[in-house]
């Protein structure tokens, strides 16, 4: 079977890393996802996450050039040859156009843009209820996707906690730099013909179905 190579757009809160995880449980590929390489590099305290604290908690993007080599380095590794799922990558016309080129350099193509879509409302609803767990970052919300216990992650039994840029400001400040710098990427990837709409105001499983019919499709469609 041919490789799948994954973008997951969509603004803050639209569900990137819900989706994220079912899709790597469904296809066993490796998942990168830029915003948890970088609060694991502040969370180290390396070069990278000092430099790129401040701009997230600011709500602000971090530079072009840090992320890119970040993500450069991860899809050329072996465990990424049967495809990857990129989730916040990429996040401005810039990343898309070196991604364009290392996957040509690769000799690779990207196989879908996943666009999910919601309101800028449901989005402050959706960040204003999420937590995180401490040790691994998986995603619950008090109200639509509950943890079984209060305050415990299901998964790893580790605390769940408000990231830092849920704060109501940081999250006006990231929607603003979604709407600037991010939207013109639907632009670009329906004109390489990749790009997939899909309808993120709804039940997560619904989303994640959706996202399983599409993705078939298109492997149907790559085998005739
Ligand atoms: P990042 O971590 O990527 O944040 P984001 O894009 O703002 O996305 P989120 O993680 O907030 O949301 P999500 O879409 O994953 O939604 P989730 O599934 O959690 O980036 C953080 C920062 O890092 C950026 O601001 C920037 O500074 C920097 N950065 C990262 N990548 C960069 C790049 N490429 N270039 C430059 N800078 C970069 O869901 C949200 C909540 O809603 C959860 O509580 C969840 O349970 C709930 N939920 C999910 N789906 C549903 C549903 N269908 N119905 C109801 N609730 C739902």
């Amino acid at each position: 079977m041919s490789e799948l190579n994954l973008i997951l757009l969509g603004p803050p809160g639209s569900g990137k890393g819900t989706q994220g995880e079912r899709l790597q449980e469904d296809f066993r590929l490796p998942y990168y996802a830029t915003g948890d390489i970088l609060r694991s590099a502040v969370k180290e305290g390396t070069e990278i996450g000092l430099k790129a604290k401040e701009y997230m908690d600011r709500g602000d993007l971090v530079p072009d050039e840090v992320i890119i080599e970040i993500i450069g380095e991860r899809v050329q590794r072996e465990e990424a040859q049967d495809g990857f799922i990129l989730d916040g990558f990429p996040r401005t016309v810039p990343q898309s156009e070196a991604l364009g080129k290392e996957m040509e350099d690769l000799e690779r193509k990207l196989s879908a843009a996943l666009l999910i879509e919601v309101s800028d409302e449901e989005v402050v609803r959706r960040l204003g209820g999420r937590r995180t767990c401490a040790a691994n970052g998986h995603v619950f919300h008090i109200e639509f996707n509950p943890p079984k216990e209060e305050g415990v992650c299901d998964l790893d039994g580790s605390e769940l906690l408000v990231r830092d840029d849920d704060r109501p400001e940081v999250i006006k400040r990231r929607l603003q730099q979604f709407h600037e710098k991010t939207s013109p990427l639907a632009a670009y990837y329906d004109e390489k013909g990749i790009l997939q709409h899909v309808d993120g105001d709804r039940p997560p499983d619904v989303v994640a179905d959706e996202i399983r019919g599409t993705l078939a499709t298109i492997r149907r469609e790559e085998e005739i």
